[in-house]
């Protein structure tokens, strides 16, 4: 029998034939690939740089703009770390990128961030459906009466919607970049962190009074 220490490859060719020793070793190499989501998030980030030209600003420009307004809002790491990460989905899934990026966010922040993160296209709407054929305006309204309905409007109006503007003074990526690791770096699904109907405000008064003096 191979020793999953010194493992470097399976043998199997077909997952039902795989050893015990052979699923520790995949676990245990999953488990460290698992470390540096972080980066490789940050990453795609600046990949993000490239997309959907013809705003004044890149996708790159409007994620980190829309995390510094949660920032300097005073709102929560779980709600910067959403901010910034809120349209990440538009790489590989331009039809439903609020639900991709929900989903990346989903074991590690609080279940109000990702619920707004995966429904923000809907509330996005308002600010533009009207000029476009077969758009629904008010495509919010399908999800009126959830919990989190008035922290979506608040994120969209404050945060969103309002990041399009390149004479903004927009802090670095890389000031996010340890909060981005942070909430990775968290044990995915943890209750202590889900926390399944909190709210938490997307605007902090007396945190972003100390965070403009800092
Ligand atoms: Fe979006
Ligand atoms: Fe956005």
């Amino acid at each position: 029998m191979m020793d999953a220490q010194k493992m470097e490859k399976v043998n199997f060719t077909q997952m039902k034939d795989g050893t015990k020793e052979e699923y520790e070793f995949l676990t245990a190499h999953e488990t460290d690939h698992t470390k540096h989501t972080a980066d490789r998030l940050l990453r795609a980030l600046v990949e993000l740089d490239e997309s959907l030209s013809g705003y004044q600003i890149t996708r790159l420009g409007h994620s980190v703009q829309s995390a510094t307004r949660a920032w300097r809002d005073g709102a929560d790491i779980d709600w910067v770390v959403s901010a910034l990460l809120h349209d990440i989905g538009d790489i590989y899934a331009p039809y439903n990128h609020d639900e991709y990026a929900a989903t990346i966010l989903k074991p590690f922040v609080r279940e109000q961030c990702a619920w707004v993160v995966q429904t923000h296209g809907d509330f996005q709407m308002l600010y533009y459906g009207h000029h476009l054929e077969g758009f629904d305006q008010h495509k919010r309204e399908r999800h009126r009466g959830h919990p989190y309905f008035d922290d979506n409007a608040v994120f969209c109006e404050r945060w969103d919607q309002a990041s399009f503007d390149p004479a903004y003074v927009t802090l670095p990526l890389e000031f996010f970049a340890p909060m981005v690791r942070e909430v990775f770096d968290r044990p995915p699904y943890d209750p202590e962190i889900i926390r399944p109907s909190a709210r938490e405000p997307l605007q902090n008064k007396l945190v972003a009074s100390q965070r403009l003096q800092a």
